[in-house]
């Protein structure tokens, strides 16, 4: 992990108050995994307003047109309160705190393929951001992502087109119909893993914790192992406010707290109390 203060490429809005913002910044770009996640200053001055850092998953690792070498981060973000609101009105140049890579992502092995024929990519809204790099990660070890995304109309399935340029299997759902299929995602979904019953698949999600509990219930049903990427209120990030822990049930169902910061973001959702969000 690095504390770098980072020079701001490129903000591009995408539409429905989310952004991309490209940081240069080579050291940590060399650093990353797929799931991880950094914390930003979401203003210039580390005395200014909010003075916590705020964590964004990496959506993608900017590379160097010549070269090809990792150069910087892609990161989105959804305008939704004070840091955010701050952090997207900067402009190309300006400089900001960057903290990271932090936290366990996905764990994607050469000996995986052995077990795993298909993964099943389930996002809501900016829950899109982890799934790209572990869609290229997946692809590398020969397993066939297929990426079900689901948001409230079309202008929030945003960098959907970065998915289609792999040549993944897409399903969509938007909550007002205006683009793929009527409702929510987990019905493409759960359609999906009725008509692949026998096939051994692995399932990843990212999204408001009511689809990923409904994801979660789903992969019980169909025995199938799913792994969740959390979001949790995030002070510290370094494992010692406990402002971010999420309930959990131990071997023996016992009570305990998991940090979303430390043990996480991506957690094997058999861990997770579905029945308690995190605050
Ligand atoms: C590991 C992790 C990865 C994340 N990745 C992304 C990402 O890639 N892109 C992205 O846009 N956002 C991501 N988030 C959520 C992002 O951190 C919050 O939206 C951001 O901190 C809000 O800051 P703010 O100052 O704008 O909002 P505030 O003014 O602090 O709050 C505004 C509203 O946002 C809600 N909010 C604040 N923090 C969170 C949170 N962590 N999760 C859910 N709701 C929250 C508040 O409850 C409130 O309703 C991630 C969060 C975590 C924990
Ligand atoms: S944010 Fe402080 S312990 Fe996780």
């Amino acid at each position: 992990m690095l504390d770098k203060k980072v020079k701001i490429k490129d903000i591009r809005e995408l539409g429905s108050d989310n952004y991309l913002i490209t940081l240069r910044t080579t050291e940590q770009a060399r650093m990353i995994r797929a799931g991880q996640f950094m914390m930003l200053k979401c203003v210039e001055e580390v005395d200014e307003n909010p003075l916590l850092r705020r964590p964004f998953t990496i959506f993608n690792i900017y590379r160097n047109a010549g070269s090809g070498k990792p150069a910087g981060l892609e990161l989105l973000v959804k305008d939704v309160g004070i840091g955010t609101h701050k952090l997207v009105r900067m402009k190309p140049g300006q400089t900001i705190h960057c903290l990271g890579p932090q936290g366990h992502g996905f764990k994607v092995s050469a000996e995986m393929k052995n077990r795993v024929e298909m993964a099943c990519l389930v996002a809501g809204g900016v829950g899109i951001a982890p799934l790209y790099l572990l869609s290229r990660d997946l692809m590398q070890q020969n397993i066939k992502p297929v990426l079900f995304y689901g948001g409230a109309n079309l202008s929030a399935l945003v960098l959907r087109e970065y998915f289609e340029k792999l040549g993944m299997d897409t399903y969509y759902a938007t909550e007002d119909g205006s683009f793929g299929e009527r409702g929510l995602v987990t019905e493409p979904l759960a359609r999906f893993l009725d008509k692949k019953a026998h096939r051994n698949i692995r399932i990843y999600a990212c999204g408001p914790w009511e689809m990923m509990r409904a994801v979660h219930r789903l992969s019980v049903q169909k025995k199938h192992p799913c792994d969740v990427s959390l979001e949790a209120r995030m002070g510290c990030s370094l494992g010692a406010c406990l402002g971010c822990v999420v309930r959990s049930k131990g071997r023996g169902g016992e009570e305990q707290y998991l940090r979303v910061c430390q043990e996480g973001p991506v957690f094997n959702s058999r861990l997770i109390d579905w029945e308690t969000a995190p605050v």
